[in-house]
């Protein structure tokens, strides 16, 4: 890995990184689920439906579900059948989702504290791994989805959901005047931390283009790497496949 990586704007040692992210979702897991419907109108929900139509969950399968957070990604796939694992390095996170589990009644998810780039799972356990609005967040992506890669069994399946960057051009420029000048508000109105907030804006411009991230995927060892973009490039669901 590099010297420094992205926080936000700022270029920061790696351990730094993981602290200050693991202070920002600390600091937002109590609103995490409300500021994700006001900052997308609602629209993270029909993008997790989508994201999971595509991973098309099945009866005994074994899925991980990483940067797992507060269960949205695992409450959809639990429905299919499949047992789910889901894992995060944050533990108030994992707190938040295993209340939210409890009272929708939804049992027998494995809730797990987990940093993606060090997993404890044994090598080719799973027949899928899902990551949703996680991996920007991880400081050392090529570590992580080599660990992806590794806990998947041979015919297993990549996924992730990710901001990324919208090719409508006129789209792009509002987009980008929204979340610079309203998500940080929203933020500080809501949850009462904007700080916390313009880092989850400006670690979505930090991010690989959809094209970049794709090819990481392939270095990781995965095959059939695709990409299919929502609103333009706005969200991008990415897969690979491990043979
Ligand atoms: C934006 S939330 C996404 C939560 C959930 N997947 C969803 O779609 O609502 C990002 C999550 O990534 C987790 N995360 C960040 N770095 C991680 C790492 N290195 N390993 C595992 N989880 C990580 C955070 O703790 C947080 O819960």
């Amino acid at each position: 890995m590099t010297d420094t990586v992205s926080f936000g704007y700022e270029d920061v040692a790696p351990g730094e990184k993981t602290r200050r992210v693991g202070d920002v979702f600390r600091n937002v897991a109590a609103r995490y689920d409300l500021m994700n419907d006001a900052m997308s109108g609602g629209m993270h929900r029909l993008w997790k439906d989508r994201f999971v139509r595509r991973v098309k969950p099945r009866e005994g399968e074994q899925i991980l579900d990483m940067a797992g957070g507060t269960g949205d990604i695992a409450f959809r796939m639990a429905r299919h059948g499949a047992a789910i694992t889901v894992a995060d390095i944050n533990g108030a996170m994992l707190e938040v989702g295993m209340e939210r589990a409890a009272k929708r009644g939804i049992d027998g998810l494995v809730w797990t504290e987990a940093n993606a780039e060090t997993l404890q799972f044994p090598d080719r356990f799973f027949d899928a791994y899902t990551i949703a609005f996680g991996i920007r967040n991880v400081t050392d992506i090529p570590a992580a989805l080599k660990e992806a890669h590794r806990v998947l069994k041979r015919g297993g399946r990549f996924y992730c959901l990710e901001f990324s960057t919208t090719l409508w051009p006129g789209f792009a420029d509002v987009y980008d005047a929204y979340s610079h000048r309203l998500v940080p508000k929203l933020g500080k109105l809501l949850a009462n931390d904007e700080d916390s907030y313009r880092y989850l804006i400006e670690s979505i411009r930090r991010f690989p283009d959809m094209e970049t991230f794709k090819g990481m995927i392939g270095d990781a060892g995965f095959t059939q790497t695709r990409v299919e973009p929502v609103l333009g490039g706005l969200v991008a669901i990415h897969s690979g496949w491990k043979i």
